[in-house]
């Protein structure tokens, strides 16, 4: 029986790889196949997924994706070294949270620059060049706070929503080219982003009760890397500009 999902000759680059949705996503397209094209600023745990994965032709890169104006050149020698790619999978992000009138504009930028920028540059390099094989598929990792208001997330959930808005544009505008753009929006899933969460608010009555919205319970980075690999595949050939949301029905209320 042919494999569901079949990355066999395939070559995918994932950001933000060490971490736990890089990590599951990594393993699953490995499993199946894939040859990946790593990348997180964290050198040591990037190691421990590279080194975990099924396969042995996996590369990785070590870089602080906050850094814009470096992507395009990282882009060029990875493409040069790599060669053209099927898929992308930005993992990469950072949950700060801050009240609003902390919020200047060099933290806003801070933010705005590892979760939303740095996906925009890739996709822009990757596009510009011509560095990817027909039916490439881009997948972001937003997050359903895009979608509600919670105190503290004005910087973090303005760049998920600007990664949804931005998919929607590359799907119109990479169609032509045969290329698909689509987010991901994970509910609360267990990760280290989510422990870190979970240092100051794991006690509180606005935590609990987000969480009890979670009717199915909190996500397993599985759970996610499972959406992500059916959104890279040809199985979801007729699906760009939309955001999937993995949220155990969170957002049904
Ligand atoms: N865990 C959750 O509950 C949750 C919910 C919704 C959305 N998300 C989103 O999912 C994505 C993956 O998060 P995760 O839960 O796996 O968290 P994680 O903290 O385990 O992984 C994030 C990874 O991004 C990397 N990273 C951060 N800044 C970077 C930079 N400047 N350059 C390069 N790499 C950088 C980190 O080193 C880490 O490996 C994030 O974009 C996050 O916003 C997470």
């Amino acid at each position: 029986m042919p494999d569901f999902l079949d990355f066999k000759g395939k070559k995918i680059f994932v950001t933000g790889a060490a971490g736990g949705m890089g990590q599951a996503v990594s393993a699953l397209l490995a499993a199946h196949g894939a040859h990946l094209i790593l990348l997180d600023r964290n050198k040591e745990q990037l190691d421990v997924t590279r080194i975990g994965l099924e396969g042995s032709d996996h590369t990785s890169y070590v870089c602080d994706l906050g850094q814009i104006d470096a992507i395009e050149g990282l882009m060029s020698q990875i493409t040069k070294e790599q060669g053209a790619v099927d898929g992308l999978v930005h993992c990469a992000g950072i949950a700060n949270v801050r009240p609003l009138k902390l919020s200047k504009y060099s933290y806003m930028v801070d933010v705005m620059n590892v979760n939303y920028f740095s996906f925009v540059e890739i996709v822009r390099c990757i596009t510009k060049r011509k560095a990817f094989n027909p039916g490439l598929s881009i997948v972001g990792i937003c997050s359903i706070g895009a979608f509600y208001g919670a105190p503290t997330k004005t910087a973090y959930s303005s760049s998920k929503a600007a990664m949804y808005a931005a998919v929607k544009c590359m799907a119109v505008e990479l169609a032509e080219k045969g290329v698909r753009a689509n987010v991901v929006a994970p509910g609360s899933t267990r990760t280290g982003m989510m422990e870190q969460a979970e240092e100051y608010s794991a006690g509180t009555d606005s935590y609990k009760q987000k969480l009890s919205r979670q009717y199915l319970g909190i996500c397993e980075p599985e759970d996610i890397a499972n959406s992500i690999a059916f959104l890279l595949s040809d199985k979801a050939r007729m699906i760009t500009g939309a955001c999937l949301t993995v949220d155990g029905g969170k957002m049904s209320t």
